[in-house]
């Protein structure tokens, strides 16, 4: 009665009616002291002298901090302990934060931080992938390598190869509400801090680091975000820190919020990369083997890079078997912001280069890319089990290569499995288990996929067929515009990759009035989590969400929480809830029956009502009666996910519960006289599994494919010479506004359960839809390729100069 309602975002209305309280909003004491940075003005070398006489005669300016001024290290970094909050004297990157001014209001602390005079001695800085190759300039000592079968081999034995590199440029958050954090110094020395953060625990940790502070001393509390998108796992650290560092040592309440170009000039953005590539393949398109080498930029500190390079590997394959693989991961460390979590979180970079190889390969056979895609598909196996092979060798399932169902390749099993080194010198046969005929480039069998179908499906509905011939003839009468159309898959795994931090803790009260209060360790962005999770703790009741009242993530009433991130949000938290919210009504469930003599297993929640053998109450009442007889009516839960088992150095085993997909369908139009092109319309059929909300995961389907298309078009990140970022306002940095979403959008949920035991059967959200956006770069480069002979190749943004450089290049 609660799950699986279409109900609004529960802040919805005050969302729309500017009341929904941000950091920003929170009323602070008219004591308060309002922070800013000063930052570096060269991208890397020394500072030789920094004159801050001015800074500190600034009108209302209370106290500057230079690094020296620190009693302790004060680290930001999520995890190689390489981010000082403050860069003393030697420089990473143009825009570090070098002091901190704390003044009476944010804007005099602003206007103080720009009076810094600086000298310093510049060092050739190290900006691009070439140069950092050159340089050796790295994170972890040198590739990761990840391999299945002989790829190399494979690819040389092929009847056909392709061979190229692809640029795929990065991408700024632009979140609503810029990063922002607000310390209140407590008695004691203790410290509560309110951050606009997806890792209240982190900035618990970190603050209580650079207070020299245990953890029970610091209370982190976030209520929401106007957005995080993977900009506030880690990138919210240094303003938590500077804030609680001043409050410690002022006794006044600290803020500190970022100006819109402070705050894309200091964050991380989406890593950029090249990625090169070969791939060897048959008359039909299929691939026997593919290699890639991904060369990311990472920026000056490790941040989350590592796990973000890792699933960019792990996406290489997408929806794809690939029988050998090669994927090669240069972790690049350049003078420039440290490139961060963002929506995908790799995922979508990696995705990229096998979707360009099937874009490519389909345009040198002269097929339809759509077919390649198909013929390249993981098979289905209906029920989490191959089909057993037709007799005649003709697959049941169209999508279903007979081949992959039928000959499991020995690479594709017992090699990987005893690779792995769990299953030693066992013969393949008895190795593999009865299910994995396919396995990806990371020999994790391939068990719930469902594209086959779902693309099927989508193709009918968008009359994919149709539309393609109908825009080969209407290309050939226009000299000037041109249109493309393209569906594209995502399948995209789900669990953190860090297999710790597969855990969640809730908090669930039930008040002697029948209203509930719900506390978990996940944080709200703007994606509805929750309110989901208020509609898993209700449904455990037989409440409706309204009754549950949803309260701040709070490091003080659940701990050691992770990050809201991965996408996995509410699959997390979802179930701890529902086990805390069981545990009190299996409490409830007992009371009342031995109360009404009769057994537990005769009492039922539903409808507000509690069921007790042959007499119905109120929910109210009997949470009255629980109370009066003595029965506890709170409870914490607690979840973690099962299955997972993950080596990151072999690049072998099972790091994802499941898989998530969804296929889109774009058409776009080209003007080949400026590059610039439309949207026309899209089609999307997603899988939520069985949705916790399917209006909540509408949003998060269009909102993930706009940003996605945005990645991929109009948003250009630019440095100058110096390392300077030029993007770094709205007047220059091109989001996505309403009129570039596609003129027709049809958007659809897959009606499928999750294979696996999820809350209510559903599946993660979040991320996958962001993915979808890809369908757009490839109907932009269906359109280029009607322009000429040549394959386009395109890159990444496809802004209009680089639609009009590959529009010369088809021509070529
Ligand atoms: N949706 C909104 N509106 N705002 C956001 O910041 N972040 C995305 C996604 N959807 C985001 C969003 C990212 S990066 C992730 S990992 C997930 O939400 C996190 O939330 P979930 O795990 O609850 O899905
Ligand atoms: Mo999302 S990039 O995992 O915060």
């Amino acid at each position: 009665m609660s799950v699986a309602k279409p109900l609004p975002h529960d802040a919805a209305r005050m969302h729309v009616t500017g009341t929904a309280r941000y950091v920003d909003d929170i009323p602070a004491p008219a004591n308060t002291l309002h922070l800013a940075f000063g930052l570096a003005p060269i991208a890397r070398g020394r500072i030789t002298s920094l004159d801050l006489r001015e800074v500190r005669q600034s009108p209302g300016v209370a106290l500057v901090l230079e690094a020296g001024d620190l009693d302790r290290p004060a680290d930001c970094s999520p995890s190689a302990h390489d981010e000082p909050l403050l860069s003393g004297h030697s420089v990473q990157y143009f825009g570090q934060p070098v002091f901190i001014v704390a003044a009476d209001s944010h804007l005099s602390a602003r206007k103080a931080a720009r009076r810094a005079v600086f000298e310093t001695q510049a060092r050739d800085a190290i900006f691009t992938v070439d140069e950092a190759l050159e340089a050796d300039s790295r994170f972890e000592d040198g590739p990761r390598i990840w391999e299945k079968g002989d790829a190399g081999e494979a690819i040389d034995d092929s009847p056909h190869q392709v061979s190229g590199e692809i640029e795929i440029g990065g991408q700024e958050h632009f979140y609503l509400e810029g990063q922002a954090a607000l310390a209140f110094p407590q008695e004691g020395g203790d410290m509560v801090v309110h951050a606009s953060t997806q890792h209240p625990t982190e900035i618990q940790h970190k603050v209580a680091d650079a207070l020299g502070l245990p953890m029970h001393a610091v209370r982190v509390e976030t209520r929401r975000m106007g957005g995080g998108f993977g900009g506030k796992e880690s990138q919210g650290n240094a303003l938590a820190v500077a804030c609680a560092i001043v409050a410690a040592k002022t006794g006044r309440p600290a803020k500190m919020r970022y100006d819109r170009d402070d705050d894309m000039t200091i964050t991380g953005k989406r890593h950029d990369l090249r990625i090169e590539y070969r791939a060897g393949f048959d008359d039909e398109g299929r691939l026997s083997g593919v290699e890639f080498v991904h060369l990311m930029r990472c920026g000056w500190a490790q941040d989350l890079s590592l796990p973000v390079a890792d699933r960019a590997m792990l996406h290489s394959d997408n929806a794809y078997h690939l029988p050998a693989a090669r994927i090669e991961s240069h972790r690049l460390k350049t003078n420039t912001q440290s490139a961060t979590a963002f929506r995908g979180f790799g995922g979508p970079q990696g995705m990229m280069g096998i979707e360009r190889v099937m874009d490519e390969v389909a345009h040198r056979l002269g097929l339809d890319p759509l077919e390649v895609r198909q013929r390249n598909y993981y098979a289905e196996m209906a029920g989490g089990r191959l089909p057993p092979a037709p007799p005649d060798g003709i697959s049941a399932n169209p999508n279903t290569r007979a081949r992959d169902a039928a000959q499991p390749e020995a690479r594709d099993t017992g090699a990987d499995l005893a690779s792995r080194g769990a299953v030693g010198n066992v013969p393949a046969s008895e190795a593999a288990p009865a299910t994995s005929g396919q396995t990806t480039p990371y020999g994790m069998a391939v068990e719930d996929f469902i594209l086959g179908e779902m693309t099927e499906r989508l193709a009918e509905r968008c009359d994919y067929a149709a539309r393609r011939a109908a825009i080969a003839e209407w290309n050939a009468g226009q000299p000037l515009l041109k249109r493309g159309i393209a569906l594209t898959p995502v399948k995209f795994g789900i669990s953190f990759t860090l297999t710790h931090l597969n855990q969640a803790g809730a908090l669930v009260h039930v008040y002697q009035d029948g209203s509930l209060a719900l506390n978990h360790g996940g944080t709200e962005m703007g994606q509805g989590l929750f309110q989901k999770v208020a509609q898993v703790t209700a449904e455990t009741f037989g409440l409706d969400a309204a009754s549950v009242k949803i309260t701040a993530t709070d490091t003080g009433k659940v701990p050691n929480t992770s990050a809201t991130a991965a996408s996995s949000g509410s699959d997390l938290n979802g179930m701890a809830a529902k086990a805390a919210a069981e545990t009190i009504r299996d409490r409830m469930a007992a009371y009342l029956a031995a109360r009404y003599q009769t057994q537990g297993s005769r009492v039922s929640f539903s409808a507000g009502e509690v069921r007790i053998g042959e007499e119905t109450i109120p929910f109210a009442e009997a949470a009255k009666l629980c109370y009066e007889g003595r029965v506890s009516l709170s409870s914490t839960g607690y979840y973690k996910t099962p299955k997972l088992n993950w080596d990151r150095i072999k690049g072998q085993g099972r790091p994802f519960f499941y898989f998530a997909h969804g296929a889109a369908c774009s058409e776009v139009v080209i003007d080949t006289l400026t590059g610039e092109h439309r949207i026309l319309r899209t089609d999307i059929l997603h899988d939520c599994g069985r949705s916790l909300n399917p209006a909540i995961d509408k949003g998060q389907i269009e909102g993930g494919f706009v940003q996605g298309a945005g990645w991929l078009t109009t948003e250009e990140l630019v440095w100058d010479d110096l390392g300077r970022l030029s993007t770094h306002a709205p007047s220059t940095y091109k989001i996505p506004a309403c009129s570039d979403r596609p003129d027709i959008f049809n958007v659809a949920l897959w009606d499928g359960e999750n294979r696996e035991d999820t809350i209510y059967r559903s599946k993660a959200v979040g991320e996958p839809p962001f993915m979808l956006g890809m369908s757009v770069f490839f109907a932009l480069s269906d359109a280029v390729a009607a322009c000429g002979p040549a394959y386009p190749a395109l890159n990444a943004p496809a802004t209009p100069e680089e639609v009009l450089a590959a529009v010369r290049r088809a021509r070529a």
